[in-house]
């Protein structure tokens, strides 16, 4: 996993919880990275997942919500760090739309190492975007925040629902409907 993932992860443990929480789940987590991360660098998954399980014992908060809330927190991150795949782009939908086959890959392109996911997206109507997300990582929860993320930032008033076809977070289907 791209170490932007982490530095923003701990940024945000930071900001909600606090240095002392951060610096704790780091230590705790027994990282053989031993916590220090350059953005750039790639890191075992398995390092997210055990900051994220450190983090839910200190805090008392489920998993699922950790990871829903870092992708609230990194979509603005994205919009800020590249801003390329915003520009001239106003409709939430249409960007979403792009993802598989054009955001992700210029990320492939940018960080060849990167594992990312996979989306099958379309339109049943003009209302509806339907995203079916699968990858071995299992992150749907994370995927969720990422796409009301996604929503904030194009003030869009759109509604999620997801079912969930698979029980560990590796297949995932989101129903976006426009109101
Ligand atoms: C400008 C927009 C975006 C950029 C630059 C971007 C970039 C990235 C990067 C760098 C990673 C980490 C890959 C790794 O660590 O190896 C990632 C992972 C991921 N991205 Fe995106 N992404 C964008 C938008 C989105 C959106 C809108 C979604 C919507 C759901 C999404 C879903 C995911 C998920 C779920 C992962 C975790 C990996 C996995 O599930 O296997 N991304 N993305």
């Amino acid at each position: 996993m791209k170490g932007i993932v982490f530095t923003e992860f701990l940024e945000m443990v930071e900001e909600k919880f606090g240095f002392v929480t951060a610096d704790a789940i780091v230590q705790d987590a027994d990282l053989p990275s031993g916590g220090i991360y350059t953005a750039v660098g790639t890191y075992p998954h398995a390092e997210i997942v055990a900051l994220v399980v450190q983090l839910s014992q200190k805090t008392s908060i489920p998993i699922p919500s950790l990871l829903q809330a870092f992708g609230q927190h990194l979509f603005p991150k994205f919009v800020q760090g590249y801003g390329g795949f915003f520009q001239n782009v106003t409709d939430p939908f249409v960007f979403l739309s792009s993802l598989e086959n054009y955001i992700h890959v210029e990320v492939k392109k940018l960080y060849p190492d990167a594992e990312l996911p996979s989306f099958d997206s379309h339109f049943p109507d003009e209302k509806t975007l339907v995203m079916e997300y699968r990858s071995a990582r299992g992150m749907a929860d994370f995927a969720l925040g990422l796409l009301e993320g996604c929503l904030t930032h194009f003030q869009d008033p759109s509604t999620i629902t997801r079912e969930d076809l698979a029980p560990n977070g590796s297949h995932t289907r989101f129903v976006l409907t426009r109101p």
